[in-house]
């Protein structure tokens, strides 16, 4: 076996967020959407960490992490509109607090997908004042407790529910309106420039950014076209909100999940972004992971390439990890850790300015549209009691983020 060592002050984290563990928030547009019926499973109290999080930070701990990515729910902190929840907003201080009295940095975000169910009834992102309700809420953030966040996340992966939300009606608002969309994303981007004046104004040393799925995807041997689409893809996913947000970011928060190799099937010309099918277009599938998932550790380090050529700014990986099946014996986890570290090893060694990497998830929790089943946890949820279960890959990351190194095979 061979030792890779990190550089010395890496950030080793873990990362959730707050609708996916918090559970009872009630006032958003996505508990609405699982009421209509729109995705597998209602999220509920979902793990509860809203009330649970001391014992959960106490995982923390024992994991040896220095960094924990979070959410902060909007809907939570202004549940009507103009009104703003000083309880919810002193509980969130409590949990940051706590945070930092074990010495853990935060990066939070505060927008992950979901809003307060009066701004999506009577706004949305594609109507104009948007921005000045989203950055009013950005501002309440950064004066209450701004002091306790290292990293500020503004959107989470905007791209996704853009596109879910506004093309493939996926996702609330439930659109499929190209023109509500490109007013969405336009709006996104101001909402994110202004929000980074202002926390900028408020916390003149803060580390202010946006995190992009990147993925890989790739078309090889299918000719010109798919080559093209391909290139489209990539434009869409990282460019066109990249470009609009030029000189508003401090770093670059990249999400590696899988490799997308891209197809075209002529029987399948429907719209079902839910199984990936865009009009005929398609991508490879891994029947044996549980949401079909091809795992490619080479492409981290793909991307990590390309992140660095576009941005030229320092890198976090905010979001990295494998979907399971329950039980807590989970070796694929742990081989995917691994061998993605090794590549993230070697982009740094070549240059990539990669200060942080963050493992999804710290516990299993709600995955959106397709609930409870895939288990993302290096902590296994027991769902009818709560109980936490760390699996055998809590203990290898713990290793890992203890030592700053990995072992790998020569
Ligand atoms: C999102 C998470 C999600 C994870 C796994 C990321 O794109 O930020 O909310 O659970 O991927 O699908």
């Amino acid at each position: 076996m061979k030792k890779l060592q990190f550089p010395k002050g890496f950030q080793w984290g873990v990362a959730t967020s707050s609708y996916q563990v918090e559970g009872g928030n009630s006032n958003s547009d996505w508990w609405e959407w699982e009421k209509q019926g729109k995705a597998d499973n209602e999220s509920g109290r979902a793990c509860d960490y809203w009330n649970r999080y001391k014992s959960d930070h106490n995982l923390l701990d024992e994991l040896g992490c220095g960094s924990f990515r979070l959410g902060i729910e909007w809907s939570r902190v202004e549940p009507e509109e103009g009104k703003f929840d000083q309880a919810a907003i002193n509980h969130y201080r409590e949990i940051l607090q706590d945070l930092k009295d074990r010495n853990i940095k935060t990066q939070v975000t505060l927008w992950w997908w979901t809003s307060p169910i009066w701004f999506q009834e009577k706004y949305g992102f594609h109507k104009k004042e948007s921005v000045k309700l989203f950055v009013r809420y950005v501002e309440k953030i950064a004066n209450e407790f701004g002091d306790l966040i290292d990293i500020f996340m503004t959107f989470n992966e905007p791209m996704v529910p853009l596109g879910q939300g506004f093309l493939a009606g996926a996702f609330p608002p439930g659109y499929m309106n190209p023109v509500k969309f490109l007013r969405a994303l336009n709006n996104v981007a101001a909402a994110h420039r202004k929000s980074y004046d202002i926390i900028h104004r408020i916390k003149p040393d803060a580390k202010v950014g946006i995190t992009y799925l990147y993925n890989w995807y790739e078309s090889e041997g299918f000719g010109i076209l798919l080559n093209t689409i391909n290139r489209i893809a990539q434009w869409y996913r990282i460019d066109l909100l990249g470009n609009k947000i030029k000189g508003y970011q401090d770093f670059v928060g990249v999400h590696y999940y899988r490799l997308g190799k891209i197809k075209f099937n002529w029987k399948n010309i429907k719209m079902d972004s839910r199984n990936q099918t865009y009009l005929g277009f398609t991508i490879e599938e891994d029947e044996s992971n549980v949401m079909r998932w091809v795992s490619y550790p080479k492409g981290i380090y793909l991307v990590l390439k390309q992140a660095s050529d576009k941005f030229k700014l320092p890198i976090y990986i905010s979001e990295n990890g494998v979907p399971t099946r329950e039980g807590i014996e989970d070796d694929e986890r742990i081989i995917y850790i691994r061998e993605h570290l090794a590549f993230v090893h070697k982009a740094i060694s070549e240059g990539v300015d990669v200060r942080g990497y963050n493992f999804w998830s710290l516990m299993d929790n709600l995955e959106w549209l397709y609930g409870y089943e895939p288990k993302f946890g290096l902590i296994e949820i027991d769902y009818k009691t709560l109980e936490r279960k760390p699996r055998k890959s809590f203990y290898e990351y713990a290793k890992i983020c203890k030592s700053n190194e990995i072992e790998v095979g020569e």
